[in-house]
């Protein structure tokens, strides 16, 4: 069973693990290559919570979302600009509901010792309602296109076709939090290994589906013309502390133990009811560690148009 990522609360929940796994150093190269007001595309952009990922690192320019659930993409546009403004920014509405921030109405309200050299900042923000293939077939000229948390879902060469296309020459593509196949759950449970495989080869027999897209998506580039710029772990990390987790965290771990329970059957793994229960046990009690192994890379098109 293919399982639906698209909920609003584990996603605002693993913002914190997100925060937490981003690889400074690709992150740095990033902001080191990027233009000065580039214009975005955030592919699966889910709840939106990149945007304010970008103000805090004082990158303005345009910004234009895509998520095909039609919820997330209402959600994103009603509380990201809610939150905005609730943290100090100047946010101004626009048609349908999207909105242009600005910096900064009160520097101390979101200092963030991460943010490059240019701090004052106006981003134009869009969230739409499409399917991030035929939205990207249909753009060009892009300085950056974000895919986070997305390759392991489609078809990573169709994808690379599209996504490398609607970029400028020189233009950057980031995929930050790229699952590779690796997930840990501590203590250690006589099923983990079974549970584990079976939770793989799952996510693998579903079409286009590729539960190691982190080191697959960074062969595809290897055979690209442009330039791999950056590659490193960024693997999501949960640990309670003192029995307690941080933030929503509980809750993206019960989460991802459905999306466990709802691909793993009995006939794959026999005792997988038994795993279950004990990891949600672990999580309630708050004795559960969880490692999922993540991929960040980023990738630059030749300065001419060869691709
Ligand atoms: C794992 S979530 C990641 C969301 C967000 N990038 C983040 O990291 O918080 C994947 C997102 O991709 C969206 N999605 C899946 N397939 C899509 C497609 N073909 N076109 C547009 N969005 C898609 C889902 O609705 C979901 O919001």
């Amino acid at each position: 069973m293919d399982v639906d990522h698209a909920l609003v609360r584990y996603l605002e929940a693993k913002r914190t693990v997100d925060d937490r796994s981003f690889s400074r150093r690709v992150r740095d190269t990033l902001y080191e290559l990027l233009p000065s007001e580039p214009r975005m595309i955030d592919i699966g952009a889910g709840t939106g919570a990149t945007v304010p990922r970008l103000l805090d690192s004082g990158i303005g320019g345009s910004y234009r979302g895509i998520d095909s659930s039609e919820q997330l993409t209402a959600y994103a546009r009603a509380v990201r600009s809610r939150e905005l403004r609730f943290r100090g920014y100047d946010v101004t509405t626009t048609a349908e509901e999207n909105f242009t921030v600005s910096d900064i109405t009160d520097a101390d309200a979101h200092t963030n010792t991460d943010s490059p050299s240019h701090t004052e900042s106006t981003l134009a923000v869009t969230f739409e309602t499409a399917d991030a293939l035929t939205a990207a077939a249909n753009t060009d000229d892009i300085d950056l296109l974000m895919a986070q948390q997305f390759m392991d879902l489609v078809s990573i060469e169709q994808a690379l076709d599209v996504f490398l296309d609607a970029l400028r020459p020189g233009g950057l593509a980031y995929f930050p939090l790229t699952f590779d196949g690796t997930t840990v759950f501590q203590p250690d449970h006589p099923a983990d290994s079974e549970v584990e495989a079976a939770y793989h080869n799952a996510i693998d027999t579903a079409p286009d589906r590729d539960s190691h897209a982190g080191r697959h998506l960074l062969d595809a580039l290897r055979n690209r013309p442009g330039t791999v710029r950056g590659v490193d772990a960024a693997d999501a990390v949960v640990y309670p502390q003192e029995n307690t987790y941080r933030g929503d965290e509980q809750y993206y771990l019960q989460q991802l133990l459905t999306f466990v329970e709802e691909t793993v059957t009995s006939d794959a793994v026999p005792e997988i009811n038994d795993w279950i229960a004990s990891r949600r046990q672990q999580v309630s009690d708050g004795t559960l560690t969880y490692v999922g192994h993540r991929y960040d890379i980023l990738y630059q098109t030749p300065t001419h148009r060869s691709w």
